[in-house]
Protein backbone atom coordinates (compact mmCIF):
# COMPACT_ATOMS: atom_id res chain seq x y z
CA UNK A 1 0.00 0.00 0.00
CA UNK A 2 1.08 3.54 -0.62
CA UNK A 3 2.80 5.13 2.48
CA UNK A 4 2.01 8.84 3.53
CA UNK A 5 3.35 10.57 6.45
CA UNK A 6 0.93 12.57 8.92
CA UNK A 7 2.41 16.13 10.26
CA UNK A 8 0.27 17.44 13.08
CA UNK A 9 0.55 19.69 16.36
CA UNK A 10 -1.33 18.71 19.65
CA UNK A 11 -1.35 19.63 23.04
CA UNK A 12 -0.44 18.29 26.09
CA UNK A 13 -3.99 15.98 25.94
CA UNK A 14 -3.71 14.88 22.36
CA UNK A 15 -5.42 17.87 21.70
CA UNK A 16 -5.32 19.23 17.87
CA UNK A 17 -7.82 21.59 17.71
CA UNK A 18 -11.84 23.58 19.06
CA UNK A 19 -14.58 24.79 17.46
CA UNK A 20 -12.96 24.03 14.04
CA UNK A 21 -10.31 25.99 14.94
CA UNK A 22 -6.76 25.60 15.42
CA UNK A 23 -5.82 26.62 19.49
CA UNK A 24 -2.31 28.54 18.96
CA UNK A 25 -0.67 30.93 16.94
CA UNK A 26 2.93 29.32 16.87
CA UNK A 27 5.00 30.79 13.76
CA UNK A 28 7.52 28.35 13.97
CA UNK A 29 5.50 25.74 13.73
CA UNK A 30 3.53 27.39 10.43
CA UNK A 31 7.00 27.66 9.05
CA UNK A 32 7.98 24.26 9.75
CA UNK A 33 4.48 23.12 8.11
CA UNK A 34 5.36 25.04 5.15
CA UNK A 35 8.75 23.83 4.52
CA UNK A 36 7.90 20.01 5.17
CA UNK A 37 4.80 20.16 3.07
CA UNK A 38 5.57 22.10 -0.04
CA UNK A 39 6.35 20.64 -3.20
CA UNK A 40 4.01 18.00 -1.85
CA UNK A 41 0.40 16.54 -1.49
CA UNK A 42 -1.35 17.50 1.41
CA UNK A 43 -4.54 15.32 2.12
CA UNK A 44 -7.11 16.69 4.71
CA UNK A 45 -10.75 16.04 6.36
CA UNK A 46 -13.64 18.38 4.30
CA UNK A 47 -13.72 20.03 7.59
CA UNK A 48 -10.07 21.09 7.93
CA UNK A 49 -10.07 22.46 4.71
CA UNK A 50 -12.93 24.72 5.84
CA UNK A 51 -11.33 25.69 9.14
CA UNK A 52 -8.53 27.64 6.14
CA UNK A 53 -9.12 30.96 5.94
CA UNK A 54 -10.00 31.51 2.21
CA UNK A 55 -7.38 33.76 1.82
CA UNK A 56 -4.55 30.74 2.47
CA UNK A 57 -6.05 27.85 0.09
CA UNK A 58 -5.81 25.77 -1.60
CA UNK A 59 -2.58 25.71 0.34
CA UNK A 60 0.14 27.48 -1.88
CA UNK A 61 3.05 25.11 -3.87
CA UNK A 62 1.32 21.81 -2.94
CA UNK A 63 -1.11 18.96 -4.14
CA UNK A 64 -4.24 19.88 -2.18
CA UNK A 65 -6.83 16.50 -1.83
CA UNK A 66 -9.92 16.72 0.29
CA UNK A 67 -11.37 13.31 1.46
CA UNK A 68 -15.32 14.05 2.00
CA UNK A 69 -17.90 11.18 1.63
CA UNK A 70 -19.95 14.20 -0.62
CA UNK A 71 -19.98 12.78 -4.49
CA UNK A 72 -21.24 15.90 -5.45
CA UNK A 73 -17.81 18.10 -3.60
CA UNK A 74 -15.87 19.82 -5.68
CA UNK A 75 -13.49 22.44 -4.51
CA UNK A 76 -11.59 24.61 -7.47
CA UNK A 77 -7.93 23.91 -7.12
CA UNK A 78 -8.31 20.71 -5.23
CA UNK A 79 -8.85 17.06 -5.71
CA UNK A 80 -11.83 15.47 -4.06
CA UNK A 81 -12.07 12.07 -3.09
CA UNK A 82 -14.51 9.98 -1.44
CA UNK A 83 -12.47 7.42 0.32
CA UNK A 84 -8.85 7.35 1.41
CA UNK A 85 -8.34 4.21 -0.44
CA UNK A 86 -8.84 5.88 -3.86
CA UNK A 87 -6.84 8.44 -3.03
CA UNK A 88 -4.08 6.20 -2.49
CA UNK A 89 -4.64 4.45 -5.22
CA UNK A 90 -4.35 7.76 -7.22
CA UNK A 91 -1.06 8.31 -6.28
CA UNK A 92 0.13 4.96 -6.53
CA UNK A 93 2.79 5.30 -9.34
CA UNK A 94 3.46 8.58 -8.53
CA UNK A 95 6.72 9.53 -6.19
CA UNK A 96 5.19 12.84 -4.82
CA UNK A 97 5.25 12.81 -0.66
CA UNK A 98 2.13 11.73 0.80
CA UNK A 99 1.10 13.80 3.85
CA UNK A 100 -1.72 13.42 5.81
CA UNK A 101 -2.55 16.91 7.52
CA UNK A 102 -5.67 16.08 9.81
CA UNK A 103 -8.08 16.92 10.88
CA UNK A 104 -8.98 14.17 13.87
CA UNK A 105 -11.26 11.88 11.74
CA UNK A 106 -8.62 11.73 8.89
CA UNK A 107 -5.89 11.31 11.52
CA UNK A 108 -7.71 8.42 13.16
CA UNK A 109 -8.67 6.71 9.96
CA UNK A 110 -4.88 6.85 7.99
CA UNK A 111 -3.23 5.08 11.07
CA UNK A 112 -6.36 2.53 11.33
CA UNK A 113 -5.88 1.87 7.77
CA UNK A 114 -2.00 1.55 8.52
CA UNK A 115 -0.74 3.56 5.68
CA UNK A 116 1.20 5.53 7.76
CA UNK A 117 4.85 5.20 8.33
CA UNK A 118 6.28 8.40 9.22
CA UNK A 119 4.68 11.40 11.49
CA UNK A 120 5.99 14.87 12.36
CA UNK A 121 4.07 15.59 15.51
CA UNK A 122 5.05 18.92 17.41
CA UNK A 123 4.05 18.64 20.69
CA UNK A 124 2.76 22.23 22.75
CA UNK A 125 3.79 22.24 25.93
CA UNK A 126 0.00 23.83 27.65
CA UNK A 127 -3.44 21.92 27.73
CA UNK A 128 -6.07 24.37 25.54
CA UNK A 129 -9.63 22.31 26.26
CA UNK A 130 -9.75 20.43 23.22
CA UNK A 131 -12.94 19.25 21.43
CA UNK A 132 -11.00 17.43 18.47
CA UNK A 133 -8.26 14.87 19.56
CA UNK A 134 -4.79 12.83 18.15
CA UNK A 135 -5.82 8.89 18.44
CA UNK A 136 -3.49 7.02 21.33
CA UNK A 137 -1.02 5.94 19.50
CA UNK A 138 1.75 2.94 21.29
CA UNK A 139 4.62 4.47 21.59
CA UNK A 140 6.84 0.60 21.32
CA UNK A 141 5.76 0.81 17.93
CA UNK A 142 7.77 4.44 17.17
CA UNK A 143 11.30 5.03 17.40
CA UNK A 144 11.22 9.31 17.64
CA UNK A 145 14.23 12.09 16.88
CA UNK A 146 13.73 15.27 17.96
CA UNK A 147 14.00 17.73 15.12
CA UNK A 148 12.84 20.90 16.47
CA UNK A 149 12.78 22.96 19.91
CA UNK A 150 11.18 25.94 20.34
CA UNK A 151 11.12 27.95 23.81
CA UNK A 152 8.01 30.06 24.78
CA UNK A 153 9.41 33.65 23.60
CA UNK A 154 7.74 36.86 22.88
CA UNK A 155 6.51 35.22 19.18
CA UNK A 156 5.27 32.19 20.89
CA UNK A 157 3.23 32.16 24.12
CA UNK A 158 3.98 28.33 24.19
CA UNK A 159 6.75 26.41 24.17
CA UNK A 160 6.46 22.94 21.81
CA UNK A 161 9.04 20.15 20.76
CA UNK A 162 8.66 18.60 17.28
CA UNK A 163 9.48 14.91 16.98
CA UNK A 164 10.12 12.79 14.04
CA UNK A 165 8.23 9.30 14.52
CA UNK A 166 9.15 6.77 12.06
CA UNK A 167 7.73 3.36 12.27
CA UNK A 168 9.18 0.16 13.30
CA UNK A 169 9.31 -2.67 11.76
CA UNK A 170 5.80 -2.99 8.76
CA UNK A 171 2.14 -2.32 10.33
CA UNK A 172 1.47 -5.34 7.80
CA UNK A 173 4.05 -7.75 8.48
N1 LIG B 1 -3.33 20.71 15.36
C1 LIG B 1 -3.23 20.28 14.12
O1 LIG B 1 -2.12 19.94 13.65
C2 LIG B 1 -4.45 20.22 13.26
C3 LIG B 1 -4.34 19.84 11.91
C4 LIG B 1 -5.49 19.79 11.15
C5 LIG B 1 -6.72 20.09 11.71
N2 LIG B 1 -6.80 20.45 13.00
C6 LIG B 1 -8.10 20.74 13.64
O2 LIG B 1 -8.91 19.58 13.54
C7 LIG B 1 -10.28 19.98 13.56
C8 LIG B 1 -11.00 19.33 12.39
O3 LIG B 1 -10.96 17.91 12.56
P1 LIG B 1 -12.29 17.00 12.47
O4 LIG B 1 -11.96 15.66 13.01
O5 LIG B 1 -13.43 17.74 13.06
O6 LIG B 1 -12.58 16.96 10.89
P2 LIG B 1 -11.66 16.53 9.64
O7 LIG B 1 -10.96 15.25 9.94
O8 LIG B 1 -10.85 17.70 9.20
O9 LIG B 1 -12.78 16.32 8.51
C9 LIG B 1 -13.86 15.46 8.74
C10 LIG B 1 -14.56 15.24 7.40
O10 LIG B 1 -13.76 14.40 6.57
C11 LIG B 1 -14.60 13.62 5.74
N3 LIG B 1 -14.36 12.21 6.08
C12 LIG B 1 -14.29 11.62 7.31
N4 LIG B 1 -14.08 10.30 7.20
C13 LIG B 1 -14.03 10.04 5.87
C14 LIG B 1 -13.89 8.84 5.12
N5 LIG B 1 -13.75 7.63 5.73
N6 LIG B 1 -13.91 8.92 3.78
C15 LIG B 1 -14.06 10.11 3.15
N7 LIG B 1 -14.22 11.28 3.80
C16 LIG B 1 -14.22 11.24 5.15
C17 LIG B 1 -16.04 14.01 6.07
O11 LIG B 1 -16.37 15.08 5.18
P3 LIG B 1 -17.92 15.32 4.70
O12 LIG B 1 -18.64 15.78 5.92
O13 LIG B 1 -17.80 16.36 3.62
O14 LIG B 1 -18.41 13.99 4.18
C18 LIG B 1 -15.90 14.54 7.49
O15 LIG B 1 -16.92 15.42 7.88
C19 LIG B 1 -10.27 21.51 13.52
O16 LIG B 1 -10.40 22.02 14.85
C20 LIG B 1 -8.89 21.83 12.99
O17 LIG B 1 -8.44 23.12 13.38
C21 LIG B 1 -5.68 20.52 13.79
Amino acid sequence: MRKASIIVAMDAENGIGKNNDLMWRLPNDMRFFKEKTSGSVVIMGRKNYDSIPEKYRPLSNRTNVILSKNPQLKVAGCLVFNTLTECLDHFQNTDEKLFIIGGGEIYRLALQEKCIDEMYISHVESTFSADVFFPEINPIEWKTKVILTQEKDDKHAHGFITKQYSLIGDHNQ
